[in-house]
C-alpha cells in the first residue's frame, strides 16, 4: 500500500476509535458535503451525530450568500453534523464565529507569523489579507431538536495557479503559507484532524463558558476597527467596524444610522 492510501486509512481508524465521531464517512466524490447532510436530516434519515462527512472532490461545492465552493484536489473539504440542546441554544448565533475562531486556533502556529491568521466576520480565515478557508453554516429544523451542519473548506494544497482570477487575487494556501519545516509533512489528513481537534476543544469550551467567544474573538478579529461596507438583504451599511456584540453581530458606526448591529450581510470591501 503506498504511503498516502496508508495515511489516508490511519486517519479514518483514528477518527472511527474516537469517543467523539458517532459517524465517519470518507467519501471520493459528491455534490456537496452540507447537500448530502442537509438531505439526509430533511429525510429523516441522519446516522448517529455527530456525524463527519470528508469528500476529496465536489461537484457543486457551495459557499455563503449562494456563492460556488471551487473544490478542486488538495482542497479540504468535510460538514460536521451536530445538534445543540438546552442553554447553549440561546447564544447559538455566536457558532459560526466560534467555528471560526476555532481553526484561527488549530492552523496558527503552523504558519510563517500566526498574528497574520485573522476570522473576517462571521466566518472567513484569512491569513494576511487573503482567504484560506470557508465555512458555511446551515441548520434543518425536523420535528425534534434542529440539526446544525458545520462545512468547511480548506485550501491546503490546491493549484492556485490553476484558479480563476477572482480566486488567484483574493485566496491562499496551507502550502503557501506554512512554515518551510512544516510543508513537507502538510497533509490533508494531519490538517483534518487539527481542525477537528481544535473544533471539539472550542464548542465544548464555549458551551461551558458563556464569556468564551468575548475572550477570544479580539485576538483574531480581522475588520476590527476597519472602514467596511457591508451588503444586508435590503441595501448597505458603510463605517468603521467596532467589533461584534453578544449576539455575535458585527457592530458598524454607520455614516448615517450611526451604531447598527448585523446580524446577517456580507461584508463586500473593507480598508487594508
Ligand atoms: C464560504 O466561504 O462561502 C463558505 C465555503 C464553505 C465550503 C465548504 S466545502 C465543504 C462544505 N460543502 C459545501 O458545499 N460547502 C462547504
Amino acid at each position: 500500500m503506498d504511503i498516502n492510501a496508508l495515511r489516508r486509512l490511519r486517519a479514518i481508524e483514528q477518527l472511527k476509535d474516537s469517543d467523539h465521531w458517532q459517524t465517519v464517512d470518507w467519501l471520493p466524490e459528491i455534490d456537496s458535503t452540507n447537500s448530502e447532510q442537509k438531505r439526509r436530516a430533511v429525510q429523516n434519515e441522519l446516522p448517529r451525530l455527530p456525524w463527519l462527512l470528508v469528500a476529496d472532490r465536489q461537484t457543486g461545492g457551495r459557499g455563503r450568500a449562494g456563492n460556488v465552493w471551487w473544490s478542486p484536489d488538495g482542497c479540504l473539504m468535510f460538514s460536521v453534523a451536530l445538534r445543540f440542546e438546552g442553554e447553549i441554544l440561546e447564544r447559538i448565533g455566536q457558532l459560526p464565529l466560534v467555528v471560526g475562531v476555532s481553526l484561527a486556533g488549530a492552523i496558527e502556529n503552523q504558519v510563517d507569523s500566526p498574528e497574520r491568521v485573522k476570522v473576517k466576520w462571521p466566518n472567513d480565515l484569512f491569513v494576511g489579507e487573503k482567504k484560506l478557508a470557508g465555512i458555511l453554516i446551515e441548520s434543518v429544523v425536523g420535528s425534534g431538536n434542529a440539526v446544525w451542519i458545520i462545512g468547511v473548506g480548506m485550501n491546503v494544497v490546491v493549484p492556485l495557479d490553476e484558479a480563476d482570477l477572482m480566486i488567484r487575487q483574493s485566496a491562499t494556501s496551507l502550502h503557501r503559507e506554512v512554515t518551510a519545516s512544516r510543508r513537507a509533512e502538510l497533509s490533508i489528513e494531519s490538517v483534518l484532524l487539527d481542525l477537528l481537534d481544535g473544533m471539539a476543544q472550542c464548542l465544548s469550551d464555549w458551551q461551558r463558558d458563556e464569556d468564551w467567544l468575548n475572550e477570544h474573538w479580539t485576538r483574531y478579529a480581522f475588520l476590527n476597527g476597519k472602514r467596511v461596507c457591508v451588503a444586508l438583504h435590503d441595501g448597505h451599511v458603510f463605517g468603521r467596524c467596532l467589533g461584534i456584540d453578544a449576539a455575535g453581530a458585527l457592530v458598524v458606526d454607520d455614516e448615517q444610522r450611526g451604531r447598527t448591529a448585523i446580524l446577517s450581510g456580507v461584508v463586500e470591501s473593507w480598508e487594508s
